[in-house]
Parts: structure tokens; sequence; C-alpha cells
């Protein structure tokens, strides 16, 4: 294995709390009632096919055209960004400071495939910018999770095979992109159901010792 390829909202930080209030706002905004239950499905999820979700959700998805879609997916990333605004390295999650200094010690590649893209300023918020060897825009991408695109193209970034990588991830739908990539997966808290090759219940059970053995058996 010669890289770790992260998921950044669940797996470096919990984001997802403020990703939830952003859009139970604006959905509540145009009317649309969501609970913690129904944003399940919006993790991983890049934003615009998150507002496609909520509007068929609230039985709305043909009541706005494109430019208002995009003005609704703004003000909803407006309101993400000032509550994002304050996070510091005290807001990484349990494990990750130490996970990622064990891959640099021992020379491994560090890359990161979110559909965020908020994703660059919240590392630098996290000071962990300069761990990381690649990021994938998803702006450039033309599929977002489960495709295995974005995984794929984290392993390309790197110049490796996605034999040589592994993937981590706290969604369904980044267990489904990682597998599909024909990455190594790690599912954080994920369901069985995922099929991750390795499952954890929290980061703070992330080491590279443990990640190498599951790594080796699989082969
Ligand atoms: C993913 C989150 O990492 O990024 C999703 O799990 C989010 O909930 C997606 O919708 C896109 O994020 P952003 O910051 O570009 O709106
Ligand atoms: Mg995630």
């Amino acid at each position: 294995m010669q890289a770790v390829v992260f998921d950044l909202d669940g797996v470096l930080t919990d984001t997802a709390d403020y990703h939830f209030k952003a859009w139970k706002n604006l959905a509540a905004s145009i009317g649309i009632q969501i609970d913690h239950t129904f944003n399940e499905q919006l993790k991983g999820i890049s934003r615009m096919d998150s507002l496609e979700r909520i509007l068929e959700y609230g039985g709305r998805s043909n009541d706005f055209t494109l430019i208002e879609r995009e003005q609704l997916a703004e003000q909803k990333n407006e309101e993400y960004r000032l509550l994002i605004a304050s996070i510091t390295p005290r807001e990484l999650l349990p494990g990750i400071a130490s996970f990622l200094r064990e891959l640099k010690d021992e020379g491994l590649k560090i890359g990161l495939a979110s559909a965020s893209k908020n994703g660059s300023s919240i590392l630098e918020r996290l000071h962990i910018a300069d761990n990381f060897d690649t990021i994938v825009d998803p702006a450039k991408l033309s599929k977002g999770k489960p495709d295995p695109e974005i995984f794929r193209t984290a392993a390309d970034q790197l110049n490796l095979l996605p034999s040589e990588c592994a993937g981590i991830e706290d969604a369904v739908a980044g267990i489904q992109s990682i597998n599909g990539a024909g990455i190594f997966s790690v599912g954080v808290g994920v369901p069985p159901e995922a099929k991750a090759d390795w499952n954890v219940n929290a980061t703070a059970e992330l080491t590279l010792g443990e990640l190498m053995a599951h790594f080796k058996a699989k082969k």
C-alpha cells in the first residue's frame, strides 16, 4: 500500500451537522421539513444532487428553474460557510492527527477525495493542508459519488494504481465509489451492507498497523 485517500466530511472532521443545519434552514424557507434520518442520504452527495433530493422529498422537483436551483444551493452554501468559518484544529476527529503523522513518517502519500467544494479551505482551517499530496477538484468531475470517478482520479493524480491505495469513507455512497474504483475500502461507522473491506466504528481506531494488516489480508 502506497497511499491513503481520505473523504473529508465525517472522516477528517465532523461537518455533517453544519451541512444539516444549513440544508434544514434552506429547505424550511421553501416549505420542506427535513430531519436527521433524511439527512443520512445527503452524506457524500454533491451540493446540487443534495438539493435535487430535497426538492424531490418535498414534492417540489418541478417548481424551480435551473437558475433558481443554483440560487438555492448558493443560499445554503452561504450559511454553511458562516458555520465553518470558526473551525479550528480542535475539530479534527479523534485519532486523525496521529494517523496522518504515521502515514507521513512511513512515506505514504495522502490524498483528498471529497465532494465538497469547500474542502481545501476546511483543510487549511484544520491546519492539515500541508499533509496532502493531492486534492481532487470536485468541480472537474462528471459524476459524483457513488460513481468511482473521484477515487479513481485521486489514484491517477498520485500516479498510483487503485490497487496500491486505500480509501476511507463514512458514507455508503463513498464506499461504493471506493469499491468501484478497485481501491481497498475502509468504512467509518458505515452499515455492513456498504461492503467496506475493513470496518471501524470510529476514526480513533485508525492506525497504520491495523490498516496494513487488513490490506495485506485481502491480497
Ligand atoms: C460532502 C458532504 O463531503 O460534500 C455532503 O458529505 C456535501 O453532505 C458535499 O453536500 C458537497 O459539499 P459542498 O461544501 O461543496 O457544498
Ligand atoms: Mg463523508
